[in-house]
């Protein structure tokens, strides 16, 4: 195991004796589910060795333990993006270190423009497949054999199984979900529209900043994992107007009740 992943497993296991087998990633305004966690530890990443300080992003994120409606789970509030200028080994640090810890479900969440022009805004999509578009791996590098093969298979990459769980747990509160392929940029560019019709050509639902190095390193390390975006916007060129951070948040905040729900719902299954 990385020194780096080990003194971080280290220090989390003095803080707390619990050994949750789910961690859940909570995306840009998604991060409410974390209150509903009675927590035995919040760890802030800026406080564990080898992790990146605050400086870039200003909030770097924690590690909040505890129990969700009596499961144990890890959640990550706040990611380090790669167009914050984190390399992909601190961008996939947090999943290197729940994996280590024995965690074998990861739930990650985001926030995506639409890419797919049935889609609206205030739309959850799980995540069925991902195209990386990062220009960028975070295996790349002498593989951690321990872990994980050297070429990992990614032909399911999203678990059908938690796919049909998070279908029918949205079918019970009568709500709609979409189902897609997300496609990963570098960003912090929202893409332009001829970008968009790219994507679009390229068999993409919707367009994010995250989630897709997350997911390679967790199959890697043998995590099953469940994506959910939140679609924030419809992507450059499909409506007439800018795109803007603030709508992203607007939409985030507008359905982060029904994401909680959901999430809490597949996660008690
Ligand atoms: Cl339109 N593009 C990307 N790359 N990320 C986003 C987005 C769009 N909307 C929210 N996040």
């Amino acid at each position: 195991m990385n020194e780096t992943v080990k003194n971080a497993v280290e220090l989390i296991k003095k803080k707390t004796a619990m050994n949750p087998r789910i961690a859940v990633t909570l995306g840009s305004g998604l991060g409410g589910l974390a209150d509903e966690i009675e927590a035995e530890a919040v760890i802030r990443y800026e406080d564990i060795p080898g992790f990146p300080s605050s400086t870039v992003s200003g909030h770097a994120g924690e590690f909040v333990i505890g129990h969700l409606k009596g499961v144990p789970v890890i959640a990550m509030k706040g990611r380090f993006h790669y167009y914050e200028g984190y390399s992909m080994q601190k961008v996939v640090l947090p999943t290197r270190v729940i994996s280590a810890l024995g965690v074998k479900t990861l739930i990650v969440s985001n926030a995506a423009g639409g890419v797919n022009t049935a889609y609206s805004p205030g739309d959850l999509m799980v995540i069925k497949d991902h195209i990386n578009q990062m220009g960028d791996h975070p295996l790349i590098g002498p593989n951690d054999e321990e872990v994980g093969p050297r070429f990992p298979d990614m032909s399911a990459a999203y678990d059908e199984d938690l796919m049909e769980k998070a279908h029918e747990e949205a079918t019970a509160m009568g709500l709609g979900l979409q189902h897609g392929v997300y496609a990963a940029t570098t960003g912090p560019t929202y893409e332009t529209p001829a970008e968009v019709r790219m994507f679009r050509a390229l068999g993409a639902d919707a367009v994010g900043m995250s989630t897709v190095p997350e997911v390679i390193t967790a199959n890697h390390a043998g995590v099953q994992v469940l994506g959910i975006s939140c679609i924030s916007n419809a992507a450059a060129g499909i409506l007439d107007q800018p795109l803007s951070h603030e709508e992203v948040i607007e939409t985030t905040e507008r359905v982060k009740t029904n994401f909680t729900e959901l999430i809490t719902r597949v996660i008690l299954r």
